[in-house]
């Protein structure tokens, strides 16, 4: 597996703390890495990648705005709020942009900073947080364990005056791969993974070697889509502890599952029916949000009737619409979807409005009678290192046709 993209996202945000250099193993091939590199740079950093997934970054001077035009482009720059912050005591971003799947706030993140004695100003298109010195450590009770949100605070708590403690944080396995790295460099993080995090604040951080976390994410798209398309599939270098919830799932649902140190076996014989489970996505540990398309496009090809309710985003369904006109029967109430199978599904022209979005309609296609055409491909190279030839290499008939970035997206995979 690639390393994770969400992790990879974070850490090369922690690059601005320090002006010694982060030396990155196993950044995943894809566009918001890409596109992270070049805001790191547009920020005052230097980058410089090998094209096989090694990065270095290096902020010897920071400056303290992120350009609009890049912040818009990836919803994830909001973690360089925290970073610039703390850094420079100033920090400005364009509201960030990304995928159309919720109305994606960040008040808590904004909270977490006026309490660590930061002016936080919002205009229409900007945030701008200050500080008068130093930031201080302080108590961050979060109304809801956000990702970013958590890995933001814990970046700007690194530098900050004293001791912070943040209630109710995000346990992804991205967010502990994230304190590791800020321990290696010479921080005190204790307590990732779990819901309160403890940060010693205002040592002086250095330069560090790190390498990425494999991706659970990719390693689930692939293990449901094996799962949906029939067959047996071998994933290496998989994070199993980090799946087990998706893992359950799939068992319960008829697949045959072999976890054996880094790897994991996923069979389904072609002929053995699938059961509907009913899912509900929740923080980890819980079902990931991040595999919720992927688990509806397999459930269209399970027999019986199942709802999947998604409790983290209000508007994370868009890939119904497109599964519905390859040939699914999903009905959408609220945040609850009744999905009913099996349906032999037939190619068609969908379109892609985000990353998981983009796998399932892969995952459909590769199930559907027929060839499907995929548009607006260029969400799965956001979060995708190589898909297409992993899916090609695992017997699947697919192809890249050009044209498939649009202009403002155009950078070259780190
Ligand atoms: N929320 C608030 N207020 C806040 C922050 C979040 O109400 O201040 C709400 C959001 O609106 C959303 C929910 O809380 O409904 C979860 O948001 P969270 O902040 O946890 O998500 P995120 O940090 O923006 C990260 C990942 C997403 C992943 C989510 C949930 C990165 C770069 N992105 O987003 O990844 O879906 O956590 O696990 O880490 C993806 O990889 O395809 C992707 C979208």
């Amino acid at each position: 597996m690639a390393g994770s993209k969400n992790a990879a996202l974070a850490i090369m945000a922690a690059s601005l703390l320090t002006p010694e250099p982060l030396h990155l193993r196993n950044v995943p091939r894809i566009l918001d890495t890409a596109l992270m590199a070049e805001i790191v740079q547009a920020v005052g950093g230097r980058s410089k990648h090998d094209g096989e997934g090694r990065i270095t970054l290096q902020a010897t001077q920071v400056t303290d705005r992120v350009p609009a035009q890049m912040a818009q482009r990836m919803r994830a720059s909001i973690v360089l709020l925290g970073p610039l912050l703390a850094r420079t005591g100033e920090g400005r971003l364009t509201r960030p942009g990304g995928d159309q799947i919720g109305a994606r706030r960040v008040e808590q993140h904004l909270r977490g900073f006026r309490a660590m004695g930061a002016q936080v100003e919002e205009t229409e298109h900007e945030i701008i947080a200050r500080s008068q010195g130093r930031l201080r450590g302080a108590r961050i009770v979060l109304d809801l364990p956000t990702v970013t949100g958590t890995e933001s605070l814990v970046m700007a708590a690194t530098l900050a005056e004293g001791r912070t403690e943040i209630f109710n944080a995000a346990r992804e396995p991205h967010v502990q791969d994230l304190c590791r790295l800020l321990n290696k460099m010479g921080a005190d993080v204790r307590g990732a993974g779990t819901d309160q995090i403890v940060i010693y604040g205002g040592r002086r951080l250095r330069g560090t070697d790190h390498q990425i976390v494999p991706d659970y994410l990719e390693a689930g798209t692939y293990a449901i889509a094996a799962a949906a398309a029939g067959g047996d599939v071998t994933i290496e270098e998989c994070p199993n502890e980090d799946l087990q919830q998706a893992l359950l799932k799939l068992e319960e649902v008829g697949v045959q599952l072999e976890q054996r140190n880094r790897t994991l076996r996923v069979r389904r014989d072609p002929g053995r029916t699938l059961q509907a489970v009913d899912m509900g996505t929740w923080v980890h540990p819980g079902f990931p949000t991040d595999l919720q398309a992927q688990y509806m496009a397999l459930m269209t090809q399970a027999q019986g009737s199942c709802v999947i309710s998604e409790y983290i985003f209000e508007n994370r369904f868009q890939h119904a619409t497109e599964l519905n006109r390859m040939g699914a029967s999903i009905e959408i109430n609220g945040r609850d979807a009744l999905v009913t199978g099996p349906r032999q599904l037939q190619g068609a022209t969908v379109g892609v409005s985000d990353i998981r979005s983009g796998a399932a309609l892969v995952i459909a296609a590769l199930c559907a009678h027929g060839v499907s055409a995929i548009e607006q491909a260029w969400h799965l190279d956001r979060g995708y290192e190589d898909l297409v030839e992993k899916f090609v290499a695992l017997g699947a008939d697919l192809e890249r046709r050009p044209a498939a970035v649009p202009a403002g997206r155009r950078v070259e995979p780190a």
